[in-house]
């Protein structure tokens, strides 16, 4: 049996904006029934932004958690940030998934970008990304296997099928994926190698919004309002960071100074080095 973290319950027992749109601006489909996962997102936009979104899954629980979660995270956002949202933001709003399930997180992610490229006109080929199909069963190409190991830094050719479930059926693919896995693994190496040590890991966007808001209030607002001023988080577009100075730093003459060489620096080091903070 797997190991559900409550909000996958809660995601799966109470799915949110379950159904169709009918006259959404966007719809992507990924999967196939024979697969045994398909979903079909729909999305609504109103001046770049996603409004609504919905979801039809014919899939596990953790299918149908993972749509449910997605719909909820691209409401309100641009089609840029939303576009940023990778399987493992998924999985992580979710509070984690069993590894034998992350493929549902990457169907969510499939299907986002399905629904936004056919928003904006663009073609989504029969294949959701191109490249040769290495597994039959599934219809997993290798463009595909590469992104799934590279994302999520996975080692074994077990967790490509787990992400990706290519693998899962007869089997024949398997000496290919591990071709695959090789390859993509000594690249990373290599790598990993030749960068110097330093900036962390690039951070997805939730993962980013999330630490510079714990930064944020952990330790810059209250060394702000030790001195009788403070800082309120308006927005994180990418690594654009938006604040609002109040009390006696917004009309502080060496405010500009504050946001630089003391937030921003101190983002910097912290969360992403291309952070560059911004008064909204
Ligand atoms: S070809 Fe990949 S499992 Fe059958």
């Amino acid at each position: 049996m797997w190991d559900y973290t409550d909000k996958v319950k809660e995601h799966f027992l109470n799915p949110k904006n379950v159904g169709k749109i009918e006259d959404a601006d966007g719809v992507g489909e990924v999967g196939s029934l024979a697969c045994g996962d398909a979903l079909r997102l729909f999305i609504k936009v109103e001046d770049g932004r996603i409004v609504d979104a919905r979801f039809q899954t014919f899939g596990c629980g953790s299918a149908i958690a993972s749509s449910s979660a997605l719909t909820e995270m691209v409401k309100g956002k641009t089609l840029d940030e939303a576009l940023q949202i990778t399987n493992k933001d998924i999985a992580d709003y979710l509070g984690g998934l069993p590894k034998e399930k992350m493929h549902c997180s990457v169907m969510g992610r499939e299907a986002l970008e399905a629904a936004i490229n056919n928003y904006r006109g663009i073609e989504t080929p029969d294949q959701p990304l191109e490249g040769e199909v290495v597994c039959e069963c599934f219809g997993v190409t290798d463009v595909q296997i590469r992104r799934a190991i590279e994302e999520n830094d996975l080692k074994s050719v077990e967790d490509v099928t787990h992400y990706t479930k290519a693998g899962g059926g007869c089997e024949r693919c398997l000496p290919d994926i591990e071709k695959i896995l090789a390859e993509v693994r000594g690249a990373m190496e290599t790598r990993a190698e030749r960068e110097p040590p330093g900036p962390p890991a690039r951070l997805t966007n939730l993962q980013r919004i999330q630490k510079v808001q714990q930064v944020i209030d952990e330790e810059i607002r209250p060394s702000l309002q030790a001195d009788g001023g403070d800082l309120e988080l308006v927005d994180v577009d990418g690594t654009k960071v938006y604040v609002s100075l109040r009390g006696t730093c917004s009309n502080c003459p060496s405010s500009q100074i504050t946001l630089k060489s003391g937030v921003e620096a101190r983002l910097r080091e912290v969360v992403d080095p291309d952070i560059q903070v911004l008064e909204a």
